[in-house]
């Protein structure tokens, strides 16, 4: 049997569970659902992040112990995930004995391999921020960038791990592993770091104590990512045991882009040191955004409450906004209206349709019991159409889903959706009805409306599992029956034939009802902090009327053009935008660490495989702006004033984020 084990990064408990969280706990949980849907053997974990400065600084903001604090964020996490249906096997928290024990193993192993040695950690110290500096971040003279308080230059004792021993054979691995980071961007961003030669890590500090303690000298506690990353295994027990025999090497850690280095880096080289396998996938997907900015605690608007937006308009509905919008791997933007938005036009509109009309037609024309097919009638006509669509998109959908693309899934399931509404349009059983001749295909084509809605609904089980539960109940698949549709991916060939033919169906029902400008205000009352409330739409999604005026012939001044932050950037990777046909969505580095994504307009004059690897001129910083839902930070500079013609380019090999004057 094919095992799935697939993780959510540990979230650490120094803050409560935002959009962000929920997200990707809601992309792991539609996978490991889909996945035991066709049968593999699967494990889904999710938990909290309780060590490290971080917690025990935000405990003592709060006169509590870092255990107290962890404890009551933890159950925050717990409740939230109940409420928004996620099915995790195990859920893990890092001071957790079972935990500790595995850490402490990992551990003795990397010593055990000569690859950990004493030494002192030195740099520049901000006691208020407790970190160390590099020389290059400091501001005004010596002071720490963030509190612009003098810094002293301090020299911790720390072990560190010999990494620098394992660029290489991380190197190899990569090669002959092609899959192992993905998307392709974040990979290519992984492996030009390791080209540049990793060094050692310090990997336990003494200046706190709100950690797992080195085996040996208790004077010092493991570096918290270590203990982090850890928990990936000590969930499945200890080293050799039987879980770990089972379900080690994970298959898949998702992860948000924040943590690529810690996952696609340290991590792996810990493992070879420890002797341990490899994860197989590490999948990275971007950033949200709200409202053009990035979420954080001191901004009131971008603190969206998943729990808030499930009480209000349902769980499912939100999980099915959230993967539907933006491809995993990009960066998007939330907005209250594009949730609403896609709620009317996909929930309430499309599938809402189907299932009121399919019911109603049954419960008017065939007695509300799911009627016999025909089988002369099944591969004639419009008939034929809809069942080949049918069994079209449940290949693609599994596809889809296989490769970690759930938007790209939840689209497909769509065109059967409309193509089912259409279906009920042009058989028009009303008009079937009239005619008693014609009963045959009056039940044929209310039988294949039902069957379309029973197989979009079990496809959409992983995304939105409450909803396809209602649907099959509707549709006459109750009890152990209703059970075992979700439970099982819909095999192309039967469509057609898996309702039971006789078996009641329920009544004709709104399961997303139409929120209307008047809801949607109340809504956007609610949702919207009053403190956040400007009445403006975000700036990044206004022109400026400056770009708007520019044309040729307006002259600027020096000062104005050396506003323009232009900059060397290397096209990391290069795909399209769904339904977009000039845009392209790339990543760019641009020499900082963090890899900018953009969209451009080129996609008509060059191909994705054409342009990754290629250092272009980049401008900086443009506001971001969001472009069909996907998030643009910044400007390849082209030829051409309105067809692209050419992309810019530096006439030699400069590394990114060169300046360009
Ligand atoms: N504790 C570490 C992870 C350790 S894993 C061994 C950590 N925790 S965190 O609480 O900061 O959560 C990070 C994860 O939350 C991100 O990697 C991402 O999966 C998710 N997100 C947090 N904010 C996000 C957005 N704004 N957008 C998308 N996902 C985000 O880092």
């Amino acid at each position: 049997m094919t095992r799935f084990y697939i993780t959510t990064p540990i979230y650490y408990v120094n803050d409560v569970p935002h959009l962000g969280h929920a997200y990707t706990t809601m992309v792991a949980d539609a996978l490991a659902r889909f996945h035991r849907s066709v049968g593999d053997d699967t494990r889904f974990l999710t938990g909290t992040d309780e060590h490290g400065l971080k917690v025990e600084q935000a405990a003592a903001a709060r006169g509590l112990s870092p255990n107290k604090l962890a404890d009551q964020v933890v159950e925050r996490f717990r409740d939230t995930w109940v409420q928004m249906n996620i099915a995790n096997d195990d859920f893990i928290r890092t001071t957790e004995p079972r935990h500790k024990q595995v850490v402490a193993d990992i551990w003795r192993r990397i010593d055990a391999a000569g690859d950990i040695y004493k030494g002192a950690y030195e740099g520049w110290y901000c006691v208020s921020c407790e970190a160390y500096y590099g020389e290059g971040d400091l501001v005004e003279g010596k002071k720490c960038p963030v509190h612009k308080r003098e810094v002293s230059w301090l020299s911790e004792p720390t072990y560190f791990f010999k990494m620098s021993r394992y660029g290489e054979r991380l190197l190899e691995h990569f090669e002959k592993n092609p899959g192992f980071v993905q998307p392709e961007g974040y990979k290519n961003e992984v492996v030009s770091f390791l080209k540049s030669g990793l060094r050692d890590l310090s990997v336990s500090r003494t200046t706190f104590k709100w950690g797992i303690p080195v085996p040996g000298d208790e004077e010092h506690v493991i570096y918290v990512w270590l203990d982090a990353l850890t928990n990936y295994m000590s969930a499945l027990g200890p080293i050799g045991g039987e879980l770990h025999r089972r379900y080690w090497p994970a298959t898949c850690h998702l992860i948000g882009k924040d943590i690529l280095k810690f996952h696609a880096v340290y991590w792996p080289c810990m493992l070879l040191s420890a002797g341990l396998p490899l994860p197989e996938t590490i999948f990275t997907h971007g950033w949200w955004t709200v409202r053009g900015e990035k979420i954080s605690k001191s901004m009131p608007a971008t603190r969206v409450d998943p729990n808030q937006l499930a009480e209000d308009i349902g769980v499912d509905a939100l999980r099915y906004y959230l993967l539907r919008e933006v491809p995993l791997g990009l960066d998007g933007d939330f907005t209250y209206e594009s949730l609403i938005g896609r709620y009317n036009a996909e929930l309430a509109n499309d599938l809402g349709n189907l299932v009121s009309r399919s019911l109603t037609v049954a419960a008017k024309f065939c007695a509300g019991a799911v009627p016999p097919a025909h089988g002369p009638l099944a591969t004639s006509g419009r008939h034929g159409e809809i069942a080949q669509v049918a069994r079209q998109v449940i290949g693609e959908t599994e596809g889809h889903l296989r490769a970690c693309a759930p938007s790209r899934a939840l689209e497909a399931i769509w065109r059967l959706v409309r193509e089912a509404n259409r279906y009920v349009n042009d058989t028009q059983p009303w008009v079937l009805a009239k005619d008693p001749q014609r009963k045959e295909e009056l039940d044929h084509s209310v039988r294949i409306a039902l069957e379309a809605l029973c197989c979009a609904a079990r496809m959409v089980a992983p995304v939105m599992p409450k909803t396809a539960e209602k649907i099959l109940a509707l549709v006459g698949m109750v009890g152990a029956r209703g059970q075992e549709a979700i439970a099982r991916w819909p095999v192309a060939d039967r469509f057609g034939q898996e309702l039971e033919l006789g078996a009641p169906l329920g009544a004709s029902t709104i399961l997303f009802p139409r929120i209307d400008e008047a809801r949607q205000a109340a809504l956007l009352e609610r949702w919207i902090p009053t403190d956040a409330r400007a009445g403006e739409p975000p700036a990044a999604a206004k022109p400026s009327p400056a770009a708007e005026k520019t044309s040729d012939g307006v002259e600027v001044t020096f000062e104005e053009f050396g506003r323009m932050d232009l900059r060397v950037a290397r096209v990391l990777s290069a795909e399209p935008v769904p339904k977009a046909k000039k845009l392209l969505v790339l990543t760019v580095d641009v020499g900082d660490g963090t890899p900018r994504q953009v969209v451009a307009g080129i996609a008509e004059a060059f191909r994705p495989e054409e342009l990754i690897g290629r250092s272009v001129i980049f401008l900086a910083n443009l506001k971001p702006a969001t472009i069909r839902g996907v998030t643009s930070q910044g400007m390849i500079l082209a030829a051409g004033a309105d067809a692209v013609l050419g992309l810019s380019a530096v006439d030699r090999d400069l590394p990114p984020g060169t300046r360009i004057r």
